[in-house]
């Protein structure tokens, strides 16, 4: 099995962060579910994927191609593993980013075998020329393979034998509609309620040896972000500190004390975020703000603003990016405990916005 890692930026790397660093890559391992039955949460895509791996395997056929969409962490390549185990077949493992050459592409595709998921993790970022080449694999199982340089340079075609394709990607939208036609079956993997989110925590309790009350995994799921990666990464800090400052049992209270030693707040917001959102309150009095002004207020950049912190409080509901700027909600305030000013006079933009 091929594993191309590509090394996670600083900002990846924090405890809040959804992509993979590290030490995650050592212990996922042990915490993937290893079949449908074990994964938890996502009720449609698992029961439609049922559906297609059953079919297929019915028929003794290969699965249809399946594509994958959604944010980091969420289990794509656990489920790309799922379907290689629940069709009996070996897995392949690569990216878009490690593709940089049609050869490439060719050389992983002709040594594939009958039956085999070839994994491609975040398909959007393939190079162009490998990504027309997958279209006839995908439809055709057939290459060409380019021999010679220049004008003398002849395609041969090559047959391939019958693969599962599993891409996968953070964001559906930048796929080019061929590509995304070619795919079977798609499924979109929607963030996890704090009620899966506690079943993740469970799980992933009972496979490290930790025992965990019921309040302490909620309290670990509802700072998860939705995430179950992050919901293994939060439940691993705290394991940690429950083993050295009291008995190792996690309850409410430990997780708690343990989350706030890690500046993970009660909505799972870190100290990045925590900092954009008291500099928007505090400096601007909640806003509209541009982002550079208020990336130089909180000494970050602008990129990290935009895209580290920023995501989360959008969807979060604590920030909202208007034409003029970036602007707090009401529940901002609530959240960090402070009181907006007062309702602003009429021609002000923050009323066309909450109608205050
Ligand atoms: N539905 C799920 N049930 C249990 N654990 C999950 C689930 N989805 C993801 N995980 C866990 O979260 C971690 C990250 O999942 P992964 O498949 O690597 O996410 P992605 O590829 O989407 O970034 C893994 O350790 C995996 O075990
Ligand atoms: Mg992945």
């Amino acid at each position: 099995m091929n594993r191309d890692d590509t090394t996670p930026t600083p900002a990846e790397e924090r405890l809040v962060g959804a992509s993979a660093d590290r030490e995650d890559q050592a212990v996922e391992a042990a915490l993937r579910p290893k079949d449908l039955g074990e994964f938890i949460g996502q009720e449609k895509v698992r029961e439609q994927l049922d559906l297609v791996l059953r079919a297929a395997r019915a028929r003794g056929a290969t699965a249809d191609h399946v594509l994958l969409s959604g944010a980091p962490g969420l289990g794509k390549t656990t489920l790309s593993m799922i379907i290689a185990a629940e069709m009996g077949a070996p897995i392949r493992i690569t990216s878009g980013p490690a593709i940089q050459h049609a050869g490439d592409l060719a050389s992983i595709l002709s040594s594939l075998q009958e039956g085999e998921v070839l994994f491609l993790d975040e398909i959007h970022r393939m190079s162009r020329p490998a990504e027309e080449m997958l279209y006839m694999a995908m439809e055709d199982f057939r290459v060409d393979v380019i021999v010679g340089k220049g004008p003398g340079a002849t395609a041969i075609p090559l047959e391939l034998p019958p693969f599962t394709l599993v891409g996968a990607t953070t964001r559906a939208g930048l796929l080019p509609p061929p590509l995304r036609d070619r795919f079977g079956f798609t499924a979109h993997m929607e963030f996890y309620s704090p009620h899966e989110l506690e079943r993740v925590v469970h799980r992933s309790a009972s496979l490290l040896d930790v025992v965990i009350e019921p309040d302490g995994a909620a309290e670990i799921a509802g700072r998860s972000r939705g995430t179950p990666r992050i919901a293994n990464r939060l439940l691993r800090r705290v394991r940690d500190y429950a083993q050295v400052k009291a008995d190792g049992v996690i309850t409410r209270e430990i997780a708690a004390a343990a989350l706030a030693v890690y500046e993970v707040d009660a909505r799972g917001l870190d100290r990045l975020d925590r900092a954009v959102l008291q500099a928007l309150l505090k400096l601007f009095g909640g806003g509209p703000v541009g982002l550079s002004t208020l990336a130089v207020a909180v000494g970050e950049e602008r990129e990290t603003v935009e895209e580290v912190a920023e995501p989360f409080l959008v969807r979060e509901g604590l920030l909202a990016r208007t034409p003029r700027g970036r602007v707090a909600t009401p529940a901002a305030w609530a959240h960090l405990g402070l009181t907006p000013p007062q309702a602003p006079a009429a021609g002000n933009g923050q009323q066309d916005l909450f109608g205050a």
